[in-house]
């Protein structure tokens, strides 16, 4: 969120206009009073174009302030409700940049866009205006130094009475960007403001979550407000899940054979009135029955679920373990489970694993040879169920 980054970009030398956070209106005037005169009140929500969506206003008075955030708090801005304003002093910007950097993956590199056309979506400038959006690659061993800074500054056109700011600012943010482990940094408006002074306005910051273990710190940063439910319990039985928008739940052991496994479901729902998978679900090499209850568990509770596939390969985790598993979180489960399985087993000790779960008889279960057949299969009957 703005308020965030903004504190990040502060942490690293960048000048930001920061503020107080509150959940309510009535400390939102409170916060208007201790600043006294105008202030800008903001909703604080990980989404941009807040103030194109009303959640960006203006107060001259702290009556103001409180009346503004009590129309922005619970406004939903791109699907995420607003929880929180920030109550800031009014610094009304002369001129607006825009200025970011970026993981750029294409040409892995980084990248900095900056342009002298801020404040409005760059998405914008860069259709109507081409040429004033620079897009100036870096390096990644040498970084942005003095001298790259200036380049880049130089490169966008910054006014000459902004130059050193704007060099400083450029280094600054890449302080953030690198010791932060970002994957994004932006700034939009970049203000000059009154007396010449150069600040952002507005922050966004991108985190790389691969990074968190030396972040401990960041975790406070994580939208709980906005996490999908079902995403957040799996996160919390250590899953390795990710909410997708059909109705064949998906079980698997290992990445790479679940991946494989939405596509197949894909394609085969083509043939089933286009159903789709419904989610990622990874559940790793040691696939027991509780790790397996947890993952049905889950996969039930998505209300858009009509049937499963269960599709693991055994290695190191033989099939009888798996069909083990499988029948030890049916009888954990008991009458929660309530939706039809397909289950494909191949690898290590399958024959072992099929007749486990052939003598298991369960009704809800369903045994099929191979990928492609058991994805039809559960395609078909998510398809009967709609
Ligand atoms: N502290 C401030 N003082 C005056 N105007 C501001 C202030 N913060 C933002 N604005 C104005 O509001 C606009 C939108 O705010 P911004 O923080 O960029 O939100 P978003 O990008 O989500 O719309 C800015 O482009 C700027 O013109
Ligand atoms: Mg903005």
């Amino acid at each position: 969120m703005e308020y965030q980054a903004k504190e990040l970009f502060a942490k690293h030398g960048a000048r930001a206009t920061l503020g107080v956070v509150v959940e309510s209106a009535d400390e939102a005037r409170k916060a208007a009073e201790d600043f006294g005169g105008v202030t800008v009140i903001k909703a604080q929500v990980q989404a941009g174009g807040r103030g194109k969506a009303g959640g960006v206003k203006i107060a001259k008075t702290a009556d103001e302030a409180q009346e503004h955030a009590a129309a922005i708090l619970g406004m939903d801005i791109k699907g995420h409700t607003v929880h929180r304003v920030l109550v800031t002093p009014a610094t009304p910007p002369q001129e607006e940049y825009y200025f970011s950097y970026l993981l750029d993956r294409s040409n892995r590199s980084y990248l900095c866009i900056a342009s002298v056309e801020g404040g409005v979506e760059i998405e914008e400038v860069a259709k109507t205006n081409p040429d004033a959006v620079k897009q100036i690659p870096i390096d990644p061993s040498t970084g942005v130094d003095d001298a790259k800074a200036r380049s880049i500054v130089e490169e966008a056109g910054f006014p000459a009475e902004l130059r050193d700011q704007a060099v400083e600012m450029a280094k600054a943010l890449w302080t953030a960007f690198v010791e932060e482990d970002a994957t994004l940094v932006e700034v939009n408006p970049l203000a000059k403001l009154e007396g010449d002074v150069l600040e952002a306005l507005d922050g966004k910051m991108s985190l790389d979550d691969n990074a968190d273990f030396r972040h401990e710190e960041h975790a406070q940063y994580e939208d709980k407000d906005a996490a999908d439910p079902l995403e957040a319990k799996a996160k919390a039985k250590g899953l390795n899940y990710v909410k997708l928008d059909g109705q064949v739940g998906i079980i698997g052991n290992g990445a790479g054979l679940v991946m494989s496994t939405l596509d197949v479901v894909a394609y085969a729902g083509e043939a089933h009135g286009g159903v789709k998978p419904a989610n990622f679900l990874d559940i790793g090499g040691g696939a027991n029955a509780q790790v397996m209850a947890d993952g049905l568990d889950v996969i039930l509770n998505d209300d858009q679920v009509k049937s499963v596939f269960v599709n693991v390969f055994g290695g190191i985790t033989s099939c009888d373990a798996v069909a083990n598993g499988i029948a030890g979180a049916l009888e954990i489960l008991g009458d929660d489970a309530t939706k039809p399985l397909v289950v494909r087993l191949d690898g290590n000790n399958v024959e072992e694993g099929r007749r486990i779960l052939n003598e298991l008889n369960h009704p809800l279960v369903s045994l099929e040879e191979t990928m492609d057949g058991a994805a039809d299969k559960a395609a078909e009957l998510a398809h009967a169920a709609k």
